[in-house]
């Protein structure tokens, strides 16, 4: 009897007949599609275990003197202490988020509230977009080189994907335009277009204009994830992709500001995909967490929560613009610091290519006999320290893994690393910064 699957009343017979019916699926059967999947995601490469007393220079968060501490406190004192705020924040809420968060939110994003939805954070956002916009083999244009973690997400979704190339001169807008004119449809572009992680590249305002131009005549989504907004050294950064066009969505966070254990950001969409986004986000974890909301609604000063917290003293801001403008301060110093030692005791000096803002420097060593991969094991197992390898954030061409590179090459950019500056204090980045340039001036390091 081989007819088991073509019927409801084949199976039945089969059973009846006494075959083995289908063994029950193991946990590792249940996690073998997801398992081949992972493997497929690329990141940073291997992650390494150091020393105990090593200072890794991979940061991606704000460090401790950093973080809002004592605004969060009054925040959140505030909130407990008033019983009916509380209550509320302990019930279940609606999916776009508080209505205070998103007025503050929409005002600065010059969005109407309706258009925004509050996530757990830019991936969060990302997440979202992509589960309610991609579907298998879909098109869909990303940076190379950029933040690599997308592809996590990414290989659940399995687009295809075009590239937008990343130069020292800019973006390849003209390869991609000839993909478009020949007939590529993709669904999205992924962008991050304010101190670009990795490179700290700032997208030309005509570059936006242009980008945003070729969305609309070919149908694209813009998915500017603008997680480093507010981290410009000089200042305000430039205007964001606009959001009168409805093919830009905004993804934001406010995890480099805030503190990212927050879990807390938001999405500004053009209104045809408010609906959509919001009933996905019903149907998964229906909305974020209302405590960290009403405990940021307060720190912003936003809503019915705006009011001043009491004795915060000159060190602690008020604000987001002001916890902002103290981050990115202290950022361009600690920028500052890590380049220059590594400029002063690398063998050759380094280049930075660009010091704009954010939380990573993007160094390029200039002494090609520099094998980095090299100096990485040098660093790891005797200086004591770590930085990404540039090559794993450039995508196309590889092959599976990580992306291809040699890691020695200045003309691709892979002759790079990314050099975290945010996550600690200033004595302890010097010293990090002074091990890096040890490991590699070390000899092992010469390829
Ligand atoms: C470009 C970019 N997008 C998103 C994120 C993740 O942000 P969040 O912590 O809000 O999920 C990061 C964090 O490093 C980032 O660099």
């Amino acid at each position: 009897m081989n007819t088991a699957t073509t019927s409801d009343t084949a199976t039945t017979t089969t059973t009846r007949a006494g075959a083995d019916p289908a063994p029950a699926l193991s946990p590792s059967a249940l996690l073998s599609d997801l398992g081949s999947r992972e493997d497929r995601a690329r990141g940073f490469g291997k992650a390494s275990s150091l020393p105990a007393d090593s200072i890794p220079l991979l940061g991606g968060a704000p460090s401790e003197d950093l973080l809002p501490l004592a605004q969060i406190r009054h925040a959140a004192e505030d909130l407990t202490a008033d019983p009916s705020a509380l209550a509320a924040a302990l019930q279940y809420s609606q999916s776009p988020g508080l209505a205070g968060l998103r007025d503050w939110i929409g005002r600065r994003e010059g969005a109407e509230p309706a258009r925004i939805v509050v996530t757990n954070g830019a991936f969060h956002g990302l997440s979202l977009l992509f589960d309610a916009l991609l579907d298998e083999g879909d098109a869909m244009i990303v940076e190379d080189p950029t933040y690599p973690l997308i592809f996590r997400d990414l290989q659940h979704k399995r687009p295809r994907l075009v590239p937008l190339r990343l130069t020292e001169r800019g973006f390849d807008i003209d390869a991609l335009e000839a993909r478009l004119v020949a007939g590529e449809r993709p669904k999205l572009l992924y962008t991050v277009p304010d101190h670009h992680n990795p490179t700290g590249y700032v997208t030309t305002p005509a570059e936006r204009a242009r980008l945003v131009e070729l969305a609309e005549r070919f149908g694209f989504v813009i998915v500017s994830d603008n997680a480093y907004h507010s981290l410009g050294f000089d200042g305000p950064s430039l205007p964001d992709y606009p959001l009168g066009s409805d093919r830009v969505v905004h993804v934001r966070t406010f995890s480099k500001v805030l503190g990212p254990g927050l879990r807390l950001g938001w999405l500004a969409l053009p209104t045809w995909l408010v609906g959509p986004v919001t009933r996905l986000r019903a149907n998964q974890d229906q909305h974020s967490s209302v405590l960290v909301q009403a405990i940021v609604e307060r720190v912003l000063g936003a809503g019915s929560a705006a009011h001043p917290a009491p004795g915060d003293g000159p060190l602690a801001p008020r604000g987001f613009d002001a916890i902002a403008a103290r981050a990115r301060t202290a950022y361009a110093e600690r920028f500052d610091l890590v380049t220059s030692i590594l400029d002063a005791q690398v063998p050759g000096g380094i280049e930075v290519v660009h010091r704009t803002g954010g939380i990573f420097a993007w160094v390029r060593v200039r002494d090609e006999r520099i094998d980095l991969a090299a100096a990485q094991r040098v660093a790891r197992e005797r200086t004591g320290t770590d930085a990404v390898l540039g090559r794993y954030f450039f995508w196309e061409g590889a092959d599976g893994g990580p992306a291809a590179g040699s890691g020695t090459n200045p003309a691709d950019d892979r002759g790079a690393l990314r050099v975290g500056i945010s996550h600690l204090p200033p004595e302890r980045l010097r010293e990090g910064a002074e091990r890096l340039a040890a490991a590699l001036s070390d000899p092992e390091a010469r390829g």
